[in-house]
């Protein structure tokens, strides 16, 4: 089985699919039945929850006990650099975490003590089944190896604090992947990661945080589903 994990906007997207549950040793999760796929709605149906709230560990756990093999994450940033601009999407390939949550699955609580390296974290094989996607629907580019930075929010950032995630390499700003990329990777899962912006960066615009309306936002979150639906799908 395949999974997604959506962010920002999926629940509109996927309102009116089958909810179904699955209970946990860390909690219960809600998930949509979708084309043969299980798709968690991170910030829950009625996105009420924060990111500092959200049960990442339960999230992740429900994906091993449906017994997922790969899964893509999509996430709603902040702009940071021109090499993705609110309006597109792309795939990340590395991230960096001052979110301040250390969750674990090895850290000798539920199990041993277990370090597990982050630098093979995205599988390059459902990158590139992803780009075969984009390339068939005639999506004329393609980005790809794009830092995030993970920050803790609910707040945003202070234009301070998106000059110096610049200088330290971030190209996007968001509150979650960092969190899941790193259970996920614990887990061992096959794991694609695919940011869509919403937004430049505190700061960075003339008027100092602006969104892209709600209807472009919807239209690039459908898009991109449905590119990773078709991705999937072939798996
Ligand atoms: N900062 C943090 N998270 C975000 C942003 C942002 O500017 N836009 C969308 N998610």
């Amino acid at each position: 089985m395949n999974a997604i994990i959506g962010g920002t906007g999926i629940d509109r997207i996927l309102s009116g699919s089958e909810l179904r549950t699955v209970k946990t040793k860390y909690g219960d999760v809600d998930y949509y039945a979708l084309d043969g796929l299980a798709v968690i709605a991170r910030h829950k149906a009625d996105h009420s929850l924060a990111p500092s709230r959200i049960n990442y560990k339960a999230n992740i756990q429900a994906l091993c006990d449906l017994g997922v093999e790969n899964v893509i994450g999509i996430y709603a940033v902040g702009s940071i650099t021109s090499r993705l601009s609110p309006g597109s999407f792309g795939i990340v390939e590395d991230f960096l975490d001052f979110s301040g949550r250390s969750l674990s699955f090895c850290d000798g609580v539920d199990g041993p003590l277990r370090h597990t390296g982050m630098v093979r974290c995205f599988d390059k094989r459902i990158m590139t089944d992803f780009a075969k996607t984009l390339y068939k629907a005639g999506e004329k580019e393609i980005r790809s190896g794009i830092v995030y930075v993970t920050t803790s929010g609910p707040r945003f950032e202070t234009p301070a604090e998106i000059r110096a995630f610049r200088n330290l390499g971030a190209d996007v700003v968001g509150m979650t992947l960092g969190t899941e990329a790193s259970l996920i990777r614990e887990k061992g899962l096959g794991y694609c990661a695919l940011a869509y912006s919403i937004n430049w960066a505190a700061g960075l615009d003339e008027e100092g945080l602006s969104f892209l309306e709600d209807e472009s936002v919807e239209r690039l979150g459908r898009k991109l589903l449905s590119f990773c639906i078709d991705t999937l799908s072939t798996r």
